[in-house]
């Protein structure tokens, strides 16, 4: 039999040690094991309590998630569970490292709880639709109050030792393995009672979690997960433990069979893999990144000097005029300081991160870095420009990367002699909060640069997806196609109102209509009017609010009404007449539109050009483009994506409405091959 446990008798305790590697994941043979173990140290007379510890960085990471498939064998982990409570010796489990769920939820049917400093306790069921399933929603509010525990079940993230400590989780810290079992002969001889968590009732009164979950739910944007969770932890309070632990069984069983959790684990896994890239090794050797140059200190010049002082990365930002570079250096100082002032970050991380950013107008400042980003106005001859002088003043080995969000980067690459170097890093705005990172692979971008370029979105807490250049890369160019078939649908017959609510009741933050508002209706009609006729299909009702002034919430008007700074629109009457008369002009007879119809018409052209995306090889898999949905345009998790979506509703029927829509629309529905050829052996 596999070697899962070391056990071990001193004095008198029986401590199992778990062995299980890579993370301790309580599978049926582990979980048997320290049955077992535990079933003989309560045999035998000269053991008082049994102490249950991991190795190394784990003390378990949870379930084995290879049992999801294979199923499960008892004893389940709340048989194990079960079983410390009900022997007649105290358990105490000392934390030495990750306990997460499953692991958590062991630990809290222990008597107590010791922690190593290294300790990590979470419960990341909620990341994938979830929430725990062995108790942790009803004995963690019985040790530390319902507010404190739905947080930590709603939220997913990890405390360490200290916080444990602080919410009442644990009877100590310990330096080391030894001094917790000294600390426990100690008590144990003393005469250690028996505290079994379950047995404890919930501090403080109810409403209080009413208060508590209020933002939750605010942010939960109809995710079952976090409502079940709130269910859970109110049950704590009102319902003897028996009953609550088996709904939370039930509940757990039900929610893992659900659509949201399947999309979920869809995300979760889609996140991983997005960080392979096919022909480049994950041992491919990494350049230095140990500080960063920015040439632009506007939006995104200010917002990504941020994401490196964030990560502990010394960066310089270059401006043209001091003016600016002043002006952009305050902005960085300001939001540091409100981030302080919020409690979001400590006093000494906000100023330790504004001294991270230094500024100057000199490019030579950056000869040094290891990496420069380049974020100046979207123009390629001052792109260009500024990556020649690059070339000129920056080491060896730097790489020189480029924000730009619609520009060829080949061309710009061109501009130096060293374009294996080049590569872009297309951020999304506000480029310190948003997740997503678009790493642009230019013809010549080398390998190691590729890498790097990976390894360093994730180190300053991006999800970096690599794409491939073209026309807006992936994400945009996907974006734009959505946008326009809303607009079609509204020259067709619907309403702006309409087509939002569609989306927000589907599980988008916003529409795509209230977007435009926010993000200003002047910035797209001025790539529109910049192009010309390259834009394959007029924006016309959009470019007319634009040409009237109407450029959204910061001019109080655009698709929608925004009296008095309000941020939400309401529906105005000249806006649907101003959509009446385009469709007018344009000889459309306005019909009613349903709900359906502008669901999958706008959801499919943004899935047909995925399709098409893939097949070019901007991106190297469907996946990828979920990732870049999720993490960059607020679409919900629990969809899973945009492509998910797609799948789950069947290809075969995503792709005979593409084809029709391509005969009854327009070419701009000419079906992907791939889509068409994925259809079909989804239904062979
Ligand atoms: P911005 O206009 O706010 O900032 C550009 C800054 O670059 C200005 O402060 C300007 O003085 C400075 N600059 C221009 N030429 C320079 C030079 N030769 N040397 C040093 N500084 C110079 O523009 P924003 O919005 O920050 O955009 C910058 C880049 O990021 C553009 O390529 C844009 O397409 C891209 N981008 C913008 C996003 C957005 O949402 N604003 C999103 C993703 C990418």
């Amino acid at each position: 039999m596999e070697h899962l446990i070391d056990t071990e008798t001193r004095g008198p305790l029986g401590i199992i040690r778990m062995q299980r590697p890579p993370v301790n994941a309580l599978g049926f043979a582990l979980r048997s094991a320290i049955s077992e173990a535990h079933r003989a140290f309560e045999a035998d007379p000269e053991i008082k309590a049994t102490v249950l510890t991991g190795n190394g960085r784990f003390f378990s990471a949870g379930a084995d998630i290879t049992e999801f498939d294979t199923g499960r064998k008892k004893p389940y982990l709340t048989d194990l569970i079960a079983q410390l409570e009900e022997g007649t010796k105290p358990v105490v489990v000392v934390i030495n490292g990750i306990a997460y769920g499953g692991g958590f939820e062991l630990s809290l049917g222990c008597d107590y709880i010791y922690l190593l400093p290294g300790a990590k306790l979470a419960f990341p069921e909620i990341n994938l639709g979830n929430i725990p399933g062995a108790g942790g929603t009803q004995k963690l509010p019985r040790l530390i109050g319902g507010p404190k525990a739905l947080d930590i079940i709603l939220t997913g993230t990890p405390i360490d030792a200290s916080t444990a400590l602080e919410l009442g989780i644990a009877e100590a810290i310990v330096a080391d393995e030894e001094e917790a079992l000294v600390g426990i002969t100690e008590a144990v001889e003393a005469g250690m009672p028996r505290r079994r968590i379950r047995d404890l009732s919930v501090p403080g009164a109810p409403d209080e979690l009413d208060i508590a979950a209020e933002p939750h739910l605010r942010r939960s944007r109809c995710a079952l997960a976090v409502l079940k969770g709130i269910d859970a932890v109110r049950m704590s309070y009102s319902e003897p433990i028996d009953e609550a632990l088996a709904w939370e069984r039930e509940t757990f069983q039900e929610l893992n069979a659900s659509s949201q959790a399947r999309a979920q684990r869809h995300i979760f896994f889609a996140e991983r893999s997005a960080r392979k890239i096919e022909d480049v090794p994950a041992n491919t050797p990494l350049r230095p990144m140990e500080n960063a140059g920015i040439i632009g200190a506007g939006t995104m010049g200010t917002g990504i000097a941020m994401c490196f002082a964030n990560a502990g990365i010394p960066v310089c930002v270059i401006e043209q005029e001091q003016d600016r570079l002043d002006q952009g250096l305050a902005r960085v100082r300001q939001t540091y300081e409100t981030m302080r002032d919020r409690g979001r970050i400590s006093a000494e991380d906000a100023e330790e991160r504004i001294r991270l950013v230094t500024g100057a107008v000199d490019l030579a400042a950056v000869a040094r870095a290891d990496i420069v980003v380049e974020a100046v106005f979207e123009a390629m001859d001052v792109k260009r420009d500024v990556f020649a002088r690059l070339d000129a003043v920056c080491k060896p080995g730097a790489i020189l990367a480029t924000n730009t969000s619609t520009l060829d980067i080949n061309k710009i690459a061109a501009a130096t002699d060293r374009p294996q170097d080049v590569i872009g890093l297309h951020f999304f705005s506000p480029a310190h909060i948003m997740k997503l990172l678009e790493v642009v692979r230019a013809d010549e971008t080398g390998k190691d640069v590729i890498a790097t370029a990976m390894a360093l979105g994730q180190h300053i807490g991006k999800i970096p997806v690599l794409v491939g250049v073209c026309d807006g890369f992936a994400g945009n160019r996907i974006f734009i196609n959505f946008n326009r078939e809303a607009q079609i649908l509204i020259e067709e017959g619907a309403l702006p109102w309409q087509v939002d609510k569609v989306f927000t009741d589907w599980g988008l933050a916003m529409g795509p209509l209230s977007v435009m508002d926010l993000a200003g209706l002047d910035v797209g009609y001025r790539i529109r009017q910049a192009r010309g006729s390259q834009t394959p299909y007029p924006f016309t009702t959009a470019d007319r609010l634009a040409e009237a002034g109407r450029y959204g919430q910061k001019t109080g008007r655009g698709w929608y009404l925004y009296p008095e700074g309000a941020r939400r629109g309401s529906p105005d009457p000249e806006v649907e007449k101003l959509i009446e008369d385009v469709s007018r002009e344009k000889g459309i007879t306005r019909r009613p539109v349903s709900d359906e119809e502008i669901l999958h018409r706008c959801l499919w052209q943004l899935v047909n050009t995925g399709y098409q995306i893939v097949e070019e090889g901007i991106a190297q898999r469907t996946s990828d483009l979920d990732v870049i949905f999720v993490n960059g345009y607020g679409w919900p998790r629990t969809r899973g994506g945009p492509m998910f979506y797609a799948r789950e509703t069947g290809l075969a029927r995503v792709a005979a409405d593409v084809s029709r829509y391509y005969e009854e629309i327009g070419p701009h529905w000419k079906p992907s091959a791939l889509l068409l050829e994925e259809a079909k052996s989804a239904s062979a």
